[in-house]
């Protein structure tokens, strides 16, 4: 199965997508965590994401459209992918049309206005990557899965969010009706406990 999650900063795509690889088997490649393992390594690729993650732009598409079309073509990719934050405009999104077939586009739907507090309270395991909120966590500090500590990300402050939505209005919510066009769209409902989202995804998923 070969799907793309679409949906605004915050709305749980990478929260859905790791329950979506567990399920399903198949790798969750979000090039927002590959950018951040780059720029934790300092690699080249690392220093020319950070300039724009840190204010909230899009890194440029030449560099994460190569990114991606080196990922999917590694072995694990054959039997199916789930990608998350890519693609993210029009033109990213012509682009994987000639590198991949799609089954299917979920867009996990939120409203906007929800998002900067989720973003703000977000802690995220150092270690397996699991995302958490602060009005959940009780104090604690470390991941309930592997125990690794959590951080906040660099670009989950409240100036960064705000250009992080505005981009997102901007540059990603028209795929979300170019997506319709080509019947590939299926929206599930986003503001609701991450257990019923995935009871959403999850019958879209067995029923394509
Ligand atoms: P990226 O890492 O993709 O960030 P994002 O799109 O802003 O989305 P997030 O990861 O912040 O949110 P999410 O939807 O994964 O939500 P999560 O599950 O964590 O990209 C970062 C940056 O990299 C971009 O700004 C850009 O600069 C660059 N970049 C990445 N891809 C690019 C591309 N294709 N082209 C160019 N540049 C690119 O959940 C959020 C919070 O909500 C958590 O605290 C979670 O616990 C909580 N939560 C989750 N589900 C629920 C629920 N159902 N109810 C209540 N709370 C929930
Ligand atoms: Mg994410």
């Amino acid at each position: 199965m070969n799907i793309v999650l679409l949906g605004a900063p915050g709305a749980g795509k990478g929260t859905q997508a790791s329950l979506i690889a567990e399920q399903y088997q198949i790798p969750h490649i979000s090039t927002g965590d590959i950018f951040r393992k780059n720029i934790k390594e300092q690699t080249p690729i690392g220093v020319v994401a950070k300039s724009y993650i840190d204010k909230g732009d899009l890194v440029p598409d030449d560099v994460t459209v190569e990114i991606v079309k080196n990922r999917l073509e590694e072995d694990d990719c054959k039997n199916g992918f789930i990608l998350d934050g890519f693609p993210r405009n029009v033109y990213q999104a012509e682009a994987l049309l000639k590198i991949a077939e799609l089954d299917v586009v979920l867009d996990v739907d939120v409203p906007l206005e929800d998002l900067m507090a989720r973003l703000t309270g977000r802690r995220v395991c150092s270690g397996c990557g699991e995302s958490y909120h602060v009005s959940t966590l009780g104090g604690r500090n470390t991941c309930a899965k592997c125990g690794e500590n959590l951080y906040q990300r660099a670009d989950d402050n409240e100036q960064t969010v705000s250009e992080r939505l505005e981009v997102y209005r901007e540059n990603t919510q028209p795929l979300i009706d170019y997506y319709k066009s080509k019947k590939l769209l299926k929206s599930v409902n986003g503001a609701q406990d991450k257990e019923k989202v995935f009871d959403e995804v999850r019958s879209v998923l067995d029923n394509l």
